[in-house]
Parts: C-alpha cells; sequence; structure tokens
C-alpha cells in the first residue's frame, strides 16, 4: 500500500472518487483508522474539545499540536497525516506562520497543515507553500472564529455569504492550497464550491457533492451521548461498549472471578516461599 500523497488526493478528485478522511489524536488511533482504510487522518484542534475537555479550540497551543502530532505520525502507515494550526498560531504574520507549520512538519512529522480562513490568509498560505509545505483550507463554519460568527452557527446561507465564501475559495486555490475543507455550509453552496475549483474538497456538515468527507473520530464512533449535531452519524456506540466492558471487568474484581489462573502467573516449581514474619 502506497504512502497517500497530496498529489493523491488531487487524483482521487479528478477520477471522481470520494476522499476518506477522518481526525486521530494518538497513535493507537492512527494505526486503527489507518488499517480501517483513511486517506488522510487529521489531526484537528478538536482535540481541544474531546482531548482537554475545553468548550473550544481557542486555548489549544503549538506545543500540543506538535506532541499529537508526532504520536499520530508514528501510528499512520498508508494515510496522510495533516496537522491543524491552532489558534494564533499564523494569524499574527506570514512569517509566524512559516515557523509554526514548520515546526508541525519537522517535530510533528506531518505531511500537510491545515489553517483556517479565506481571501484575508491568501500570503499566509502563500508563505507557507513557498517554505514546501503543503497546505490544506478550512473554510464555512470555522470554530476558531466563534466569537466573531457568534456561536457554531452554519455559515453561507444568503447569496452575499454563499458568493464570498466562493471568492475565498478561489483565493486560496490561487494561493496554493492543495485541498479544503468545507464545514457548516449548505449542500448547494459546497456543491458549486466543488464544481468551481481544481482542488478537493472535504466537507463535514457540507453535505454529498464534496469531493470527500470528514468526521471526528470520537463523533463518528459514538463516544459521547450528549453531542449529536445534525451533521454526525454514529457508525459505533462506543460509549455503550467501553460502559459495558469497564462494568463487566469491576463486577469481576468486585465478585473475586478477575483474575483467574489464565490471567496469573505462577512461581518457578519446588521453589520455598518466605513467608514475612
Ligand atoms: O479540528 C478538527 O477536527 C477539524 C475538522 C472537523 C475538519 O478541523
Ligand atoms: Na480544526
Amino acid at each position: 500500500k502506497d504512502k497517500v500523497t497530496i498529489h493523491t488526493l488531487k487524483r482521487l478528485k479528478q477520477s471522481g472518487q470520494k476522499i476518506c478522511m477522518v481526525t486521530a489524536y494518538d497513535a493507537t488511533f492512527a494505526r486503527i483508522l489507518d488499517e480501517g482504510g483513511a486517506d488522510v487522518l487529521l489531526v484537528g484542534d478538536s482535540l481541544g474539545m474531546v482531548i482537554q475537555g475545553q468548550d473550544s479550540t481557542l486555548p489549544v497551543t503549538m506545543d500540543q499540536m506538535v506532541y499529537h502530532s508526532a504520536a499520530v505520525s508514528r501510528g499512520a502507515k498508508r494515510a496522510h497525516v495533516v496537522g491543524d494550526m491552532p489558534f494564533m498560531s499564523y494569524q499574527v504574520s506570514p512569517q509566524e506562520a512559516v515557523r509554526n507549520a514548520g515546526r508541525l512538519v519537522s517535530e510533528g512529522n506531518v505531511g500537510s497543515v491545515k489553517l483556517e480562513g479565506g481571501a484575508e490568509f491568501a500570503d499566509t498560505v502563500r508563505a507557507i507553500v513557498r517554505a514546501s509545505i503543503p497546505v490544506m483550507g478550512h473554510l464555512g463554519l470555522t470554530p476558531q472564529s466563534v466569537h466573531k460568527m457568534g456561536g457554531y452557527v452554519v455559515q453561507g446561507r444568503d447569496e452575499d455569504a454563499a458568493r464570498r465564501m466562493l471568492d475565498d475559495a478561489l483565493a486560496l486555490e490561487a494561493a496554493g492550497a492543495y485541498a479544503m475543507v468545507l464545514e457548516g455550509v449548505p449542500l448547494e453552496l459546497a456543491r458549486t464550491i466543488t464544481q468551481s475549483l481544481k482542488i478537493p474538497t472535504i466537507g463535514i456538515g457540507a453535505g454529498k457533492h464534496c469531493d470527500g468527507q470528514v468526521l471526528v473520530c470520537y463523533d463518528l464512533l459514538g463516544m459521547n451521548p450528549d453531542f449529536k449535531p445534525k451533521f454526525v452519524k454514529r457508525f459505533a456506540n462506543l460509549h455503550g461498549n467501553i460502559t459495558e466492558a469497564a462494568n463487566t471487568f469491576f463486577d469481576e474484581v468486585r465478585a473475586g472471578t478477575f483474575p483467574d489462573e489464565d490471567h496469573s502467573f505462577k512461581a518457578t516449581k519446588g521453589i520455598r516461599l518466605v513467608t514475612p514474619t
């Protein structure tokens, strides 16, 4: 199985085959999802919410993204690994953005980076691409702009906003982005953007016309019964499975049936054990 590259992803769009992306935050999940057929593993700054328990992605730091990126990269064999640029790692200047993108590559061992925003970040995208680091864009409901958006609200619903998002998509492509995430976008707008670009779009809450799809792994696996937005489908009930497994373990410990002989070690035959006095 050949390693997936940014060129593989462009060819998938050209041949009409869907791109499969999923988030991962550690080596064990990366290995499982890679072997499960992921084309792309995204080390998302969503880790602020699902790993750290924060109520937004804003507190996530570069050091944390580097740490998780390195872990995911060790677990990925075939999949292309993308590292998210966290809040304030690329907004201040293109120079800081290049430095931080470089850390995700050299220390986190990712194959590309992702950042949120449109035409206003075209120069930043261009600067990172100039450093030979491929960039994935991210438009629509961009969680790092939660305060500007006034909440996690679907973007691009009216004609003006839709036109601006299409312009942003074209600006990112012109700046050298190799793909882009469309998040929380009406499916008609996502279709128009997808048809207007040569580079692939990867949707989350953006309908079926995108060139690929992405979900947060904990969401698709059903880890949090209290989080059920419209765009998430649960393909498993790990919350239920984990609860059941843990309960069975605790029951057996309390009943004294675990560990049994099969899960215990025996001393070497014939040795004399000294009894403590
Ligand atoms: O951080 C993340 O998980 C993401 C995806 C939802 C696209 O950016
Ligand atoms: Na993200």
